[in-house]
């Protein structure tokens, strides 16, 4: 067999924080795989990314007195020494927040609507008016509706389990003002993954061997794929989508200004969901690697041999087995050739965390 032409990534980690040790042991996998593949004679290009956009990180600049531009810069400023000190050689470092991935974001946004996957509807939320911004679920507190408990999350309960909308809580108020939000009705922009084409293509798609006769997916990542895919499942998923009565719903895919995160063509005060940038992201980094190495990028993505292969941990398998491919067969471009799933490093049994307060530095 002629050797392999490969296009590796790791998931690009949020630009709101430093790396703890699970990064660091997804990069390590990455690498030793990437390594062996270059001795068997493997050309190889394996990049990553700081994801750059979203809510979190506008909010988190904004409480650091920064832009979002500078907040995530002085992050991406500080990648190196983890990277270089535990010899992971990543071709390239790229941004979520580059011209690469604003053009590439915005063309695939095209090619999905001109395939008549992009559907306008009012979708009705909480906004804080002191704030002026509609509120992620994350931002909204108050009492749970099954037992009572104060200073809940808009999702679910952490006395009770019980799991809810934000609109069920009981006095509910904004966690960056206090606020209480009002309910406004504003319009969103969904992908319709509903659409019989998309799911008899993920169906496809999920199933299918890659071009060595491997599985794409492991076995527990397909069975979990075949569950959101198939009959009866499952509860809400994060990221807006939901599946229903054994289809996939429609996925939401915008938010309203101010949003730090790339404008949807055509829909003013409209900026792309952070989830749909950000794999795009994997492309924008080999597009700038392209450009410093003097290769050309789009005949490099149209090469039938090149594999693209990601490196995930199992909470964004979601974004991985069903948004991704979808959006990448829509927009008329290749679908990854395999994901590669890995499981958590853990603390007292829960994911590590940074947000948790359970993230352990590498550099220590
Ligand atoms: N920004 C998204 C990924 C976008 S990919 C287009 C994200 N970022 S993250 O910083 O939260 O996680 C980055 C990667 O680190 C993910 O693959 C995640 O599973 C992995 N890990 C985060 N915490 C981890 C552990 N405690 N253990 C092992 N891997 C961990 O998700
Ligand atoms: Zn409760």
């Amino acid at each position: 067999m002629n050797p392999r032409n490969l296009f590796v990534t790791t998931a690009l980690p949020y630009a709101n924080g430093a790396f703890h040790i699970g990064h660091i042991m997804e990069y390590i996998q990455a690498d030793i795989w990437v390594r062996f593949q270059r001795m068997r004679g493997a050309t190889v290009r394996f990049v990553c990314a700081d994801d750059a956009h979203g809510a979190p990180i506008m909010i988190a600049a904004e409480k650091a007195g920064k832009t979002p531009q500078e907040f995530v810069a002085g992050i991406a400023a500080g990648r190196r020494q983890y990277l270089d000190g535990f010899h992971i050689a990543f071709d390239h470092w790229h941004s979520t927040d580059s011209p690469e991935n604003t053009e590439l974001s915005q063309s695939i946004y095209r090619g999905l609507r001109d395939q008549g996957l992009i559907d306008v509807r009012s979708v009705e939320q909480f906004f804080d008016p002191v704030k002026g911004m509609f509120l992620p679920d994350r931002y909204i507190k108050g009492e749970c509706p099954k037992c009572g408990a104060k200073d809940q999350y808009g999702d679910s309960c952490e006395a009770c389990g019980a799991v809810y909308a934000p609109t069920d809580l009981k006095n509910p108020f904004s966690a960056l003002s206090g606020a209480t939000p009002e309910l406004r009705s504003s319009d969103h922009y969904f992908f319709r993954l509903s659409d019989p084409r998309c799911v008899a293509f993920l169906q496809q798609w999920t199933r299918s061997n890659d071009r060595h006769g491997q599985p794409r997916l492991q076995p527990e990542v397909l069975a979990k794929a075949q569950e959101w895919l198939g009959e009866g499942a499952a509860p809400d998923e994060p990221g807006g989508a939901a599946v229903a009565g054994g289809k996939l719903a429609d996925w939401d895919i915008s938010r309203d200004a101010p949003y730090f995160g790339i404008e949807i063509p055509d829909a003013p005060g409209k900026y792309f969901y952070v989830w749909l940038d950000a794999p795009i992201g994997y492309l924008a980094s080999l597009k700038a690697w392209c450009a410093k190495n003097g290769v050309d990028f789009d005949a490099l993505l149209a090469d039938p041999t090149l594999e693209q292969v990601h490196f995930i941990g199992k909470d964004i398998i979601y974004f991985h087995v069903l948004f991704w491919p979808a959006t990448l067969h829509f927009a008329g471009r290749k679908a990854p050739d395999r994901v590669n799933v890995h499981g958590f490093i853990t603390v007292s049994g829960e994911k590590m965390s940074k947000s948790r307060g359970t993230g352990i530095s590498p550099l220590r």
